[in-house]
């Protein structure tokens, strides 16, 4: 049980007339080697759930559990007898000192995560991280290489500048700073947007490389294709709540869901599901993609049940 959310809140701008509740009474477990797909409009919480998965924003009231770690507040500043959020947190925050620990087990890849590019090498870029985490310059350089073959960019890129490089190579060296951090768990923040259909594609496939390779993902994504391709976990946020959470095989079957909470299945499944209608025995739970439905409908067409 390497996450854990027991009923956590959290609004904007607390006590201030501008104030916005952003989570509401959030209870959830990641486990270890998770694929979890984060679903939901824009402005239902996603970004602020991902941001409590790293110690960036602590819950109002409830608790995170991140491996021993517990972000909550066992202290309670008062200011004219009124609780005093902001000044807590930020004390709080100070006093954290299992933040740099939290922040080596979970790596969080946010839109645009290139913007976060500094240094003029990529090797030196993504060494950063690991050195400013204590280590050696060896080690850090170490650590930046192994990060670098995982994304798959080789030795001719170390001392190449990032900024002449394409969209997604750039992503990818953002990539790979983080996991030189060595985290376990993997939280990506819609990180396609922006990316070309190809670019976007071969993102997808790395992000599956590295769950393959051991590490736990969290993916918030609009992309319900990928969802049904790659996560074995769907949860869906509306206004700060988690509606549903189970699987996108089971998700994408009900309609009634569906459609109250304006999530299109991703035209393969819908495809799946008329074969079916229509009387083809497929098994919509073989169904993750264009080939696979292929390969069920060969399956079928031969006649081998
Ligand atoms: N920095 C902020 N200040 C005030 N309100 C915010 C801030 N960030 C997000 N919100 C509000 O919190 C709610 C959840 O936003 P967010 O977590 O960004 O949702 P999502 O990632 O699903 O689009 C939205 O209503 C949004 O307007
Ligand atoms: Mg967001």
């Amino acid at each position: 049980m390497p996450i854990q959310l027991n009923q956590v809140y959290y609004t904007y701008n607390l006590n201030r007339p501008d104030s916005k509740r952003a989570l509401e009474d959030i209870s959830l477990t990641f486990d270890d080697h998770c694929f979890t797909a984060l679903i939901g409009k824009t402005g239902s919480g996603k970004s602020t759930l991902i941001q409590h998965l790293n110690a960036l924003l602590l819950p109002d009231s409830g608790r995170v559990q991140i491996n021993e770690h517990v972000l909550d507040f066992p202290v309670q500043v008062k200011k004219n007898g009124k609780v005093n959020y902001r000044k807590m947190k930020k004390l709080h925050k100070k006093k954290l000192p299992q933040v740099k620990e939290i922040r080596k087990t979970v790596g969080i890849v946010f839109q645009f995560p290139e913007y976060q590019i500094f240094e003029e090498t990529v090797l030196k870029d993504v060494s950063f991280g690991p050195k400013n985490f204590g280590c050696t310059e060896e080690e850090a350089i170490e650590k930046a290489k192994k990060a670098l073959t995982m994304v798959h960019l080789d030795e001719s890129f170390y001392e190449r500048s990032p900024f002449e490089l394409s969209g997604g190579e750039k992503r990818r060296v953002a990539i790979a700073g983080i996991l030189a951090m060595e985290p376990d768990i993997l939280v990506l923040d819609e990180p396609t947007v922006g990316l070309d259909v190809r670019g976007q594609r071969e993102f997808f496939h790395l992000i599956q490389d590295l769950y393959d390779q051991g590490k736990s993902i969290i993916l918030a994504t609009h992309q319900m294709d990928v969802v049904l391709r790659t996560c074995s976990r769907v949860i869906v946020l509306d206004q700060g709540k988690v509606v549903l959470d189970s699987t996108p095989l089971k998700l994408f079957q009900d309609k009634e869901f569906l459609s109250s909470s304006s999530i299109e299945p991703p035209i393969v499944f819908s495809f799946a599901m008329s074969l079916i209608e229509r009387g083809m025995p497929i098994r919509l739970e073989n169904i993750r993609s264009t080939s696979t439905l292929a390969e069920e409908i060969a399956r079928v067409k031969g006649g081998k049940q």
